[in-house]
């Protein structure tokens, strides 16, 4: 049995073999190559509408926007329009993925603390619900590119809560020396240029304090920095908040004997820390937006390697695994110590052998992906699986060493359905220039 928390709501182990979607581990290798990226359907659908569910029982106005960089394809992106999600982006490419794939652009929101002008003039021109405002150099910018539109443009402000965050400090943001958001002593020249910006409707307030957080406690607390920001601009400067966002953030274990956060918890927590903050301020309740990555594709990704060879000590015993991938399709153990479950996905019910390291193919010493995991005595040519592999692993890839980037397959009863092809040496060389 495979810890569903961890893997797949479809994986399963039959004849020793995983399956994901029904589709047999194995023959996606053969059929695709590896390093592959399988990404199982039903999780992804059931993630996104267990977020809508959550937050639809709380009763209040809300919004639930994927956060596009955990993971973002086409394809991707057409299931989040499909299930009713908005979508946040934070470049022009990103912002070009949505519209391919029909998410309404009302439903985005775009962030960024150094966009160019190119790319604000498109999110504005393509008409996308909100600008988020990490600057006042940004929002100078922004109020120029707008002046003298007829249709305003929604903006909100992203603010820097003073709220640290328990998690890697690469991945904490919501502290005052983050380099993100404005500081809360800003927020008074903010006002006063949006006021005087015909071309601007404010809508709201945002922070994110940061990612991969099981702590809820501090997520309501950001609300009500949130909420007390609020009324300070309605008092000071007469703008209402409509809309008020604590990011996203929530984290996925990855690690059979860690425990997901409860996403009911979560929902209420924030709403009631909503409700009650906006009583406590007499101010009308305005639209709660989430901006879910990592929880929304994490769990939904499972990457499949191939064993190439092992370093074995002078006992005999495999020391290191080499596979071939690594730091350039998955970055995050080398950059965040972030840990990963395994398995052998054409031995799965082998009995395990002594712990070993896996190492990617990458030269440099800190490309190991799992340094410490129980698996049945690996071979060369065998099949190796990570779970929760869905989220800042293919977004982040690069070509480190000329190493084209993996594939990646949706899959979902039975069929497999490439949604983003194998890199070519060609594509990786197409934008070198010879002398
Ligand atoms: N909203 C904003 C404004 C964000 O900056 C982020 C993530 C999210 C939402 C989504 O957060 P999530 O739900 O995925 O935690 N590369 C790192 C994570 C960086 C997160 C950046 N911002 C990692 O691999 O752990």
């Amino acid at each position: 049995m495979l810890p569903h928390h961890i893997w797949p709501d479809t994986a399963t182990i039959s004849a020793g073999r995983l399956q994901i979607g029904g589709c047999d581990a194995q023959a996606l290798a053969a059929a695709h190559g590896t390093p592959l990226y399988v990404f199982d359907e039903a999780t992804l659908r059931r993630a996104m509408r267990a977020y809508l569910a959550a937050f639809r029982r709380q009763g209040l106005p809300f919004g639930v926007h994927y956060a596009a960089k955990a993971l973002l394809t086409t394809a991707l992106a057409q299931l989040v329009a499909q299930e009713g999600l908005g979508l946040d982006v934070v470049s022009g490419a990103e912002l070009l993925v949505a519209r391919r794939a029909g998410v309404p652009m009302a439903q985005i929101h775009f962030h960024g603390n150094a966009r160019s002008d190119a790319e604000l003039e498109r999110a504005v021109a393509w008409g996308v619900g909100a600008v988020v405002v990490d600057t006042l150099d940004e929002l100078e910018r922004l109020a120029t590119l707008t002046a003298g539109r007829a249709q305003p443009q929604g903006l909100m402000l992203r603010v820097a809560p003073g709220i640290e965050a328990r998690t890697h400090r690469y991945i904490a943001t919501g502290d005052a020396d983050s380099k993100f958001g404005l500081p809360p002593e800003a927020l008074d020249a903010a006002a006063q240029r949006i006021r005087a910006s015909a071309g601007l409707r404010f809508l709201g307030l945002h922070a994110h304090i940061g990612s991969q957080l099981f702590d809820l406690e501090r997520l309501g607390a950001t609300v009500a920095v949130l909420v007390r920001l609020a009324a300070r601009l309605r008092t000071r400067h007469g703008l209402t908040t409509e809309e008020l966002s604590p990011g996203g953030g929530l984290g996925t274990p990855s690690l059979a004997e860690e425990t997901a956060p409860d996403l009911e918890a979560y929902a209420a927590t924030l709403s009631a820390s909503l409700r009650q903050h906006c009583a406590a301020h007499a101010l009308p309740l305005p639209r709660l937006t989430v901006e879910p990555g990592r929880s929304i594709v994490a769990r939904a990704g499972v990457a499949l390697y191939t064993v190439m060879g092992r370093k074995l000590a002078a006992d005999g015993s495999i020391r290191y695994l080499y596979v071939d991938g690594g730091m350039a399709d998955n970055l995050r153990p080398a950059l965040y110590h972030a840990r990963y479950t395994a398995l052998l996905a054409n031995r799965a019910s082998a009995p395990p052998g002594p712990p070993v390291a896996v190492a990617g193919r990458y030269c440099e010493s800190g490309d190991v992906l799992l340094r410490d995991v129980r698996l049945p005595p690996a071979h060369p040519g065998d099949l190796l699986a990570v779970a929760t592999a869905g989220a800042y692993t293919l977004s982040m890839a690069s070509t480190y060493n000329l190493v084209p980037r993996p594939a990646a397959v949706l899959v979902a009863a039975g069929r497999a359905r490439l949604i983003q092809r194998r890199e070519t040496e060609a594509d990786v060389l197409a934008r070198d220039v010879p002398l």
